[in-house]
């Protein structure tokens, strides 16, 4: 168990399209590390991209508002239908402390495979739907910022810029650190 980096705006890992899953024997680890990772920064849900991993998986728990609901992990998902439309404020633990309203599908259906390697196929609406499309848009190299107008960018710009020059410092930091321990 432990609780990893979560990798910022202009880390070119979030722009990447993620690989499919398909050595499921050492997820277990993983998993719990990202549910770590993610209750620590206090995120409802988190992608393998954003902790640095070119992996098609994420969790997501949104229990504290549906105490119906469980803690959920997606392999290899895919949306095969979205229908409908709804607006909803978001955040994201790579962009930290920015919040814009992003219009997205508001009923899914998707089609993801769980630990055990079994396909479902599942409708999804509201937070959980909602959840779902952000961490599917990060597997894609989506983030919220290119699901708002220039308008609406352009208003959080000064923020951006700076989460992006920090991010990218640490990534030149990181390929340091690599080159020395090789
Ligand atoms: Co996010």
């Amino acid at each position: 168990m432990a609780v990893m980096d979560i990798v910022h705006y202009g880390d070119p890992i979030l722009r990447k399209k993620c690989a499919s899953v398909k050595d499921f024997s050492n997820l277990d680890s993983l998993i719990d590390d990202l549910y770590d990772t993610m209750y620590e920064a206090e995120g409802i849900g988190l992608a393998a991209n954003q902790v640095g991993l070119d992996l098609n998986l994420f969790v997501i728990d949104i229990s504290h508002t549906d105490e119906k609901e469980k803690p959920r992990i997606f392999i290899n998902c895919e949306i095969i239908v979205s229908e409908g439309q709804s607006v909803f404020p978001e955040g994201c633990l790579s962009i930290p402390e920015i919040t814009l309203d992003v219009t997205r599908p508001e009923f899914i259906t998707c089609k993801y495979q769980g630990l055990d390697k079994e396909w479902q196929e599942e409708e999804f609406s509201d937070l959980l739907g909602r959840a779902i499309q952000h961490e599917m848009d990060h597997l894609n190299g989506i983030l919220i910022i290119d699901r708002v107008s220039s308008l609406e960018k352009m208003k959080v710009n000064k923020e951006l810029k700076e989460i992006k020059i920090n991010a990218e410092k640490k990534v030149s930091k990181r390929s340091i650190e690599k080159r020395v321990v090789l």
